[in-house]
């Protein structure tokens, strides 16, 4: 596996291999867990002999100013022993933001879209991610880029960012992986107390219930969602919605897809999760 600290030095590698060598992408903030890992192995799976690329870069542009950004979680050897394990033949991990931020004064942001849900609660974030994504895309020149449903509402912006910039390659939606009993994997269960992690539980718990409602025929969103401040007591909920799952607006009655997501602060560790619910 390599290691490129630099954009020169991963223009260089891209531009030295051969013509028609597939290039699987795999975009991350590191502290890999097998979230991320499915989303390699996919990406080893789709890049056949050609290469797969993991970038690790905690962006810097995608934390608010009262966020957790001097607190995500970093373990730089564990990454590379468990991306090498999974197949990685390159990893991108610039040593200074300013690798891949030359100057800050140019912005990718995709309107509409962000209104709603992390977009209402994090102003800047997707604006930071749509912006660095864009740079890693113009970069790596990908085949496939590989993405988590987990972040349901930032893979509903790239895509859109990407056909509207005519970015290079094609965008795939992995599915969620969770813990045996049910918590969704994230970088940032890590700086769960053991307490937390345990009441975090009421997350996926509450979903499960939205999804038997749902199954059960309940289609009106209020009945669907029930008492959510009991439900994730005693999570401090940042949102419940149930939303458009293509527009992402807020919806009352289901009549088309649409998702279910939960934004919570567990032990102060902001927490999101979420459920498709088609009709
Ligand atoms: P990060 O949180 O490290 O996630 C990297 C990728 O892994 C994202 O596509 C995310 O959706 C996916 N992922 C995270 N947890 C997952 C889980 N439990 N199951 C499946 N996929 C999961 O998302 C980011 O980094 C950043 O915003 C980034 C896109 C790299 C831009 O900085």
């Amino acid at each position: 596996m390599l290691a490129l600290r630099s954009t020169a030095d991963l223009l260089t590698w891209r531009t030295s291999l051969a013509a028609g060598t597939t290039i699987a992408f795999v975009p991350t903030m590191g502290y890999l867990h097998d979230g991320h890992l499915s989303l390699l192995r996919e990406a080893r799976a789709r890049a056949g002999a050609g290469k797969v690329v993991l970038s690790i870069f905690v962006n810097p542009t995608q934390f608010g100013p009262n966020e957790d950004l001097d607190r995500y979680p970093r373990d730089e050897a564990g990454d590379f022993a468990k991306a090498q394990a999974s197949g990685t033949d390159v990893v991108f991990c610039p040593t200074t933001p300013e690798e891949l931020y030359p100057s800050r004064s140019t912005w990718v942001t995709v309107d509409d879209l962000d209104q709603h849900l992390c977009g209402r609660s994090r102003p800047g974030h997707f604006r930071g991610v749509c912006t660095v994504v864009c740079k890693l895309l113009m970069l790596v020149r990908p085949d496939v880029s590989l993405f988590g449903q987990k972040d349901f509402q930032q893979l509903a912006i790239l895509r859109h960012m990407h056909a509207d910039l005519f970015l290079p390659g094609e965008i795939v939606g992995m599915p969620i992986v969770r813990e045996p009993d049910g918590l969704a994997l994230s970088s940032r269960n890590a700086n769960l107390s053991a307490a937390a992690r345990q009441q975090a539980l009421a997350i996926s718990s509450f979903l499960a219930q939205v999804r038997e409602r749902f199954s059960a025929g309940v289609r009106d969103v209020a009945t669907l969602l029930g008492d959510t401040a009991s439900a994730l007591a005693p999570g401090k909920i940042d949102y419940v919605e149930v939303v458009d799952a293509l527009r992402l607006a807020p919806v009352n009655l289901i009549e088309r897809p649409a998702l279910c997501a939960v934004a919570a602060f567990f032990g102060g560790v902001r927490l999101i999760d979420n459920t498709l619910l088609t009709p």
